[in-house]
């Protein structure tokens, strides 16, 4: 059963911003600490650890720049969080990882914000990061890979998404279908 997003944007989407009369509670961390842990978890297929951190990090502060765009990329962010957190299945798990990655990528964009991304070779354990700092940085490349695992996902990557993706955006879709694609042979192999 899918939760439509909807419904879930107006939970999360408030409870991320720290836009009430309370203090913000007083966090060091960038608006970014512990992205790869809830990237790495989904990849795992593991509900509860994805649950748990995605969780730590809505409770964290957004980015606190605050141009035209921002409102809307901080809740899709917020949003996909919390869909990670109410998870039924490891492909609910892509598409919230999906979806909160292609609202970073929606604030950079907005705020020009650029990044000298150091990405490691693509390789088999890095392979889920690899494309969540992609849409992070609207950056879709996937290079070719020696890692015989990854050359479905390679090949996939390239053909068109699904049709039946309820109007959800097709780049989200294409990178959901590779997250699901990483936890599903891990919940198959043990
Ligand atoms: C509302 C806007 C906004 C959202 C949403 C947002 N960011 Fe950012 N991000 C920025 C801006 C602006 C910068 C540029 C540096 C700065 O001003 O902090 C930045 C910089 C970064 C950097 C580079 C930091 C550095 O030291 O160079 C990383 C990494 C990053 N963001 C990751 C993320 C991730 C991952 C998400 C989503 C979970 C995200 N951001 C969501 C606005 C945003
Ligand atoms: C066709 C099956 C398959 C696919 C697809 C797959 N994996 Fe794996 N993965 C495995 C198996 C089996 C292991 C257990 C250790 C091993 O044999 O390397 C593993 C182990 C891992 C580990 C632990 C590695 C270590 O060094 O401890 C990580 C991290 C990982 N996979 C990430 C990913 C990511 C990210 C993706 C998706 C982009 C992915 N895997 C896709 C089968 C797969």
């Amino acid at each position: 059963m899918r939760t439509p997003w909807i419904a879930i944007l107006v939970l999360v989407g408030v409870a991320g911003c720290q836009c009430g009369e309370q203090p913000a509670e007083v966090t060091v961390a960038p608006h970014y600490a512990g992205w790869e842990a809830v990237v790495d978890a989904v990849a795992r297929g593991d509900r509860r650890d994805a649950a748990e951190r995605s969780r730590l990090m809505t409770e964290g502060e957004p980015s606190l720049w605050s141009g035209p765009g921002a409102e809307d990329a901080n809740a899709r962010v917020g949003a996909g969080l919390g869909f990670i957190a109410m998870a039924e299945d490891s492909e609910e798990l892509a598409d919230g990882l999906a979806s909160a990655a292609l609202g970073c990528g929606d604030c950079h964009a907005a705020a020009g914000a650029t990044h000298e991304l150091e990405r490691p070779a693509l390789a088999h354990p890095t392979a889920a990061r690899w494309v969540a700092w992609g849409l992070v940085w609207h950056d879709p490349r996937i290079p070719a890979s020696e890692d015989e695992r990854l050359q479905p996902l390679i090949q996939q990557w390239s053909e068109p998404v699904p049709k039946d993706t309820d109007g959800v955006d097709p780049q989200v879709a294409q990178a959901a279908r590779w997250f699901a694609a990483c936890a599903r042979c891990h919940s198959e192999s043990g």
